[in-house]
């Protein structure tokens, strides 16, 4: 391994297995939603879920098929934890369950979350009462309404998790629109980069992109930062 910035990630972050007591707290609210057989009203806002297709859906099949896994979802509380981001986004709530990992990984963050679905917004609600969360922000509405009122607001960011509307468009617009609110040290997070033909190529773009410095493929999630401290452009793919 060249770099000793991704030396480090590996062994203090992507290798990391240490279980921490809020793991199990969130945890055990995933399983809660994945027994839930009850049916809500949910507007259709992108290509996220391959498998649910209809309005009305079973809150279980959701939370079996929209959410990052623990493996995931841990590795991002982690990366929280490590990085100490002040200013976090996430495009795409669904029942909070990444949410909370990303806020419980810095509890002096402040986590600004994006969900379209009113129904689905008001569970991750409740998600984030149950966990005694308060540093989060859950902002309801498509994310072509909600996030030009908040660029506007000029707050830079440190860490961005884009995690709805996996295509390729959308996906490449929330990055060159967050990059206006980005500080010279963000880092990104992209989920499902080989998900589609689309999503690869948003993939490729994003990893091209003159401001990305540093890009690591862990083939379910990408992770990029814009740091100038690193000189040449470098890509890495790991095992994860
Ligand atoms: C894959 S889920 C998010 C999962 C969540 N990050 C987790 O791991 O727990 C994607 C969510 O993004 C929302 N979404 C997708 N496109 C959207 C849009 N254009 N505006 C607002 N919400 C959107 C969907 O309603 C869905 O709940």
């Amino acid at each position: 391994m060249h770099s000793p910035f991704v030396f480090d990630l590996i062994i203090h972050v992507l290798n990391d297995h240490q279980k921490e007591p809020c793991f199990e707290e969130i945890e055990t609210i995933r399983q809660s939603l994945k027994k839930n057989h009850d049916e809500i009203e949910v507007e259709d806002f992108g290509a996220g879920s391959a498998v649910i297709k209809s309005n009305k859906r079973k809150i279980s099949k959701i939370a079996n098929s929209s959410l990052k896994s623990p493996k995931y979802a841990q590795l991002l509380h982690r990366l929280v934890k490590y990085f100490r981001p002040k200013n976090i986004v996430e495009l795409g709530t669904s029942f909070g369950i990444t949410s909370a990992y990303l806020a419980k990984g810095n509890s002096d963050a402040q986590l600004y979350t994006f969900e379209g679905a009113s129904s689905i917004s008001n569970i991750a609600e409740n998600n984030f009462k149950k966990l005694g969360i308060n540093n989060i922000e859950l902002i309801n509405g498509d994310f072509g309404k909600t996030l030009p009122p908040f660029l506007e607001k000029n707050m830079p960011i440190d860490f961005a998790f884009i995690d709805g509307n996996h295509r390729e468009k959308p996906t490449l617009a929330y990055f060159h629109e967050l990059l206006t609110i980005a500080n010279d040290q963000t880092i990104f997070v992209f989920d499902d980069i080989h998900w589609s033909t689309e999503m690869e190529q948003a993939w490729s773009a994003i990893q091209n992109h003159p401001t990305v410095t540093l890009s690591i493929d862990l083939f379910f999630i990408g992770i990029v930062i814009i740091s100038k401290d690193f000189k040449e452009k470098q890509h890495f793919k790991i095992q994860f």
